[in-house]
């Protein structure tokens, strides 16, 4: 027995960029399925990162009353650079007249389901997508299994694949999982959640000679961190003293107020960027098109950005048969991917310290950071791209 259901846009991956698409399709009165692997308690309880661009919680506005970013999130005007034992504050709102939120991805998506789910719309939870079906270049079908065992076919104008980066659609789009750039970066990060008081008002990226801190933030009483680590490294291998002296160490000069462990992982460093972003009817967003490395929180925000250009894309597509903007939907979307790839990567190599780093690595990136903190120029280009360039 085989459910085949009818939509103008099927979305693969109920994470924010496959759940606003749908959120802002539905404001213009367009349907659309979204199906998902994993259960609305995995989705809702995976730790990512936390910092949202203003232009992210803009478009999270238009949740209405559903968006909590800026009531349980905070505004943050600014981050500290710390090297060479100092401080060194970037200040958003002068550099930029921006900010940027502290509001992690799980709380977004917590506000994300309970819009769509408000608004009567279709979501699926435990749909294992087997395979699109691209034989009717004008109709793609989703081929898929419920939650119940039961064979699911949807049919579309549209599919849409936002379903993280090991994406199901992206082979139909580029021809294969790795159509696409890639670098692997020789450290990871140990990320911590423990039961604290804030250490800092704002957070801290601190380059030491032992290596990268992140000092982040979660509420008055949770706080993130992070330290640089070998990718190989079990996350229970150390002991909570060990993780403790890791981080300390690491930011020089600030006594970090510590407290229980509760939750501990080691993510991984990658830049990809695919080949292609759509083709035909079919297109991929977000980590299913790009991943970047950590350093700057540009990820979910690439997503997003992702989801402002292709809404209104499809809105001409399928409402005024206008196909402009989705001929072009890839390489306006690939400019800002590649300018946030760079920023990612840029973050990353001049706060991580490698094994292999000379004398001269190391003070050419202490001279590196003092070009950024010592000058107007080096600070707006940084805040520019934190705080994210406009929509
Ligand atoms: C967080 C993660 C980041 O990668 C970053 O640059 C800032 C904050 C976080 O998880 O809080």
């Amino acid at each position: 027995m085989t459910t085949t259901l009818r939509t103008p846009v099927a979305i693969v991956g109920a994470g924010p960029a496959g759940l606003l698409l749908a959120h802002l399709l539905d404001e213009a009165g367009i349907d659309s399925i979204v199906v998902d692997l994993r259960t609305q308690g995995e989705i809702e309880s995976t730790i990512r990162a936390g910092i949202l661009e203003q232009g992210t919680v803009e478009l999270l506005d238009r949740l209405g009353e559903h968006s909590r970013a800026r009531i349980v999130g905070h505004r943050h005007d600014g981050i500290e650079l710390r090297f060479d034992g100092e401080g060194h504050r970037i200040d958003f709102p002068s550099l930029t007249g921006r900010s940027a939120w502290l509001y992690p991805q799980h709380e977004v998506l917590k506000d994300l389901i309970a819009a769509r789910v408000a608004a009567g719309q279709d979501l699926r939870f435990g749909v294992t997508v087997t395979g699109i079906d691209e034989s009717d270049q004008e109709h793609p079908r989703v081929l898929a299994v419920d939650a119940d065992g039961k064979e699911l076919v949807i049919e579309a104008d549209f599919v849409v694949g936002a379903d993280g980066s090991r994406s199901v659609v992206r082979p139909s789009v580029v021809g294969s999982m790795q159509g696409g750039y890639f670098r692997e970066y020789p450290f990871a990060w140990f990320g911590i959640l423990c039961e604290a008081p804030p250490s800092s008002n704002e957070l801290i990226y601190s380059n030491s000679p032992d290596g990268f801190a992140l000092i982040s933030q979660r509420s008055e009483t949770v706080q993130r961190m992070y330290f640089q680590c070998d990718p190989k490294l079990d996350p229970s291998s150390l002991s909570e003293t060990e993780v403790w002296e890791n981080i300390q160490k690491r930011v020089p000069g600030t006594d970090l107020i510590e407290g229980p462990i509760f939750q501990r992982d080691v993510l991984r460093f990658r830049s990809f960027v695919s080949h292609g972003m759509r083709k035909h009817r079919i297109a991929i967003i977000g980590d299913a098109a790009h991943t970047v490395p950590p350093t700057g929180a540009k990820g979910m925000n690439l997503a997003v950005a992702d989801v402002a250009l292709l809404h209104e894309a499809l809105r001409a597509l399928l409402q005024e048969n206008d196909s402009r903007l989705i001929d072009t939907f890839e390489q306006r979307a690939m400019q800002r991917i590649w300018k946030a790839q760079h920023f990612s990567w840029w973050m990353t190599s001049m706060l991580h310290v490698t094994d292999d780093a000379s004398d001269f690595d190391r003070r050419r990136q202490l001279g590196e950071l003092r070009s950024i903190a010592q000058s107007t120029a080096g600070q707006t280009y940084l805040a520019e791209a934190y705080t994210g360039w406009p929509i």
